[in-house]
């Protein structure tokens, strides 16, 4: 019997709480649990059949007959306790389909509409007078500009083709080591520490990757890749899985037919390397977020439109990135393809409609 590895305790007096943060439980002791708990932590091979405590520590499952492989982590404890106790978050039911996501939203949306909306400023914060800008200067119209103003998410989806040169372009701007980069180096920059990408990153680390999930791009058969910044190349990893996209993505159906998205992740052993602190944890998601916004003008400049999510059904995302219980983990999501650029999918509509039409 050992202690499960993923617990930690919480003093909450007079108790103290269990929390299993991987499978997302917690049980309150009071001092006599504790005490026989310091004593198995101490000793595990104390463990005792006839003890009734010991066996409800097996039934919470705080002591586990299983020993656990220790997962390659590469970060310190307080990251890997907010990591893995975020993923895989219960979800009460994966909507099967998109009239059952969309029942399920609107369902989620009049809940929280029945709540009172937070005010839109905090009150504590001192108000002064306002001091008006002048109006920004989108005129004349320039690429960047009109990029900006044109970038928006978008739920319905054609499915049409993307073509492999657009996919280049969108790789190679927003994840390739800039080839344009390379004698901009500097006597501060270490030796093997140079690729440069359009989007800043944490230490110049690069700690980001990104797996493309292909469904319909030219010169490409469907499946996942990861891409090589490097060498500015893909290589396929394994063929898509039978379930629909939106299975992945947390029962987000209306987005199926996205032709192709990236899964960004971070492999936290190179943060960790640099930066032997869990406060470096938030800049993987920082990261991430540059190369998102990244890749959604790029797609928007090419004419596209786009899509993005964290909503991911982590293990199974990792098993067919093939990195899972390693030090790179996936944290987002982008996509894009061809759209009549609606924010709403038309079965989300149509109940609104209907449940409007029946108030
Ligand atoms: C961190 C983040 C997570 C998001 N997650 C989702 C998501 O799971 N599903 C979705 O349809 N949109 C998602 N969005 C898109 C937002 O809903 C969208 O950006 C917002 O409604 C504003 O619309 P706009 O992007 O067209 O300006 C996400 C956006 C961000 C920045």
């Amino acid at each position: 019997m050992q202690i499960n590895p993923y617990i930690f305790i919480l003093p909450r007096s007079p108790g103290q709480i269990v929390w299993d943060y991987k499978n997302h439980k917690q049980f309150e002791l009071n001092l006599e649990y504790s005490t026989r708990l310091a004593h198995l932590i101490d000793k595990p091979e104390k463990f005792d059949n006839n003890n009734t405590i010991d066996n409800q520590f097996v039934s919470a499952g705080i002591l586990t007959p299983l020993m656990h492989e220790p997962i390659e982590w590469g970060w310190d404890e307080l990251s890997k306790i907010f990591h893995i106790g975020t993923k895989n978050i219960p979800c009460e039911y994966v909507p099967q389909d998109i009239n059952e996501w969309s029942r399920h939203y609107m369902d989620h949306c009049a809940e929280v509409l029945a709540t009172p909306t937070p005010e839109s400023s905090l009150t504590e914060r001192p108000t002064s007078a306002r001091i008006t800008l002048p109006q920004p200067s989108c005129f004349p119209v320039n690429a960047l500009v009109k990029t900006l103003i044109e970038r928006k998410t978008c739920r319905t989806f054609t499915g049409e083709r993307v073509s492999l040169d657009d996919l280049s372009t969108l790789l190679y701007l927003s994840l390739g080591y800039l080839r344009e980069r390379e004698n901009d180096i500097d006597e501060t920059i270490a030796e093997g520490h140079g690729a440069r990408r359009s989007s800043p990153s944490g230490g110049g680390l690069n700690a980001c990757e990104g797996f493309l999930h292909v469904q319909n791009v030219s010169g490409l058969n469907p499946g996942l890749y990861a891409y090589h910044p490097t060498e500015h190349a893909l290589s396929f990893v394994n063929p898509l899985p039978d379930s629909p996209l939106g299975q992945l993505l947390c029962g987000q159906h209306f987005i199926n037919n996205l032709p192709v998205g990236l899964f960004i992740t971070a492999r936290f052993d190179k943060l960790w390397w640099k930066y032997e602190h869990s406060r470096a944890y938030r800049m993987a998601y920082v990261e991430a977020g540059h190369i998102s916004q990244t890749f959604q003008l790029v797609a928007t400049a090419l004419g596209l439109n786009t899509w993005l999510t964290g909503a991911l059904a982590d293990d199974q995302v990792e098993t067919l990135l093939g990195i899972e219980d390693s030090a790179e983990q996936p944290l987002f999501f982008v996509a894009c393809g061809q759209s009549d650029g609606q924010a709403m999918c038309k079965e989300l509509k149509a109940l609104l409609n209907n449940r409007g039409s029946h108030q």
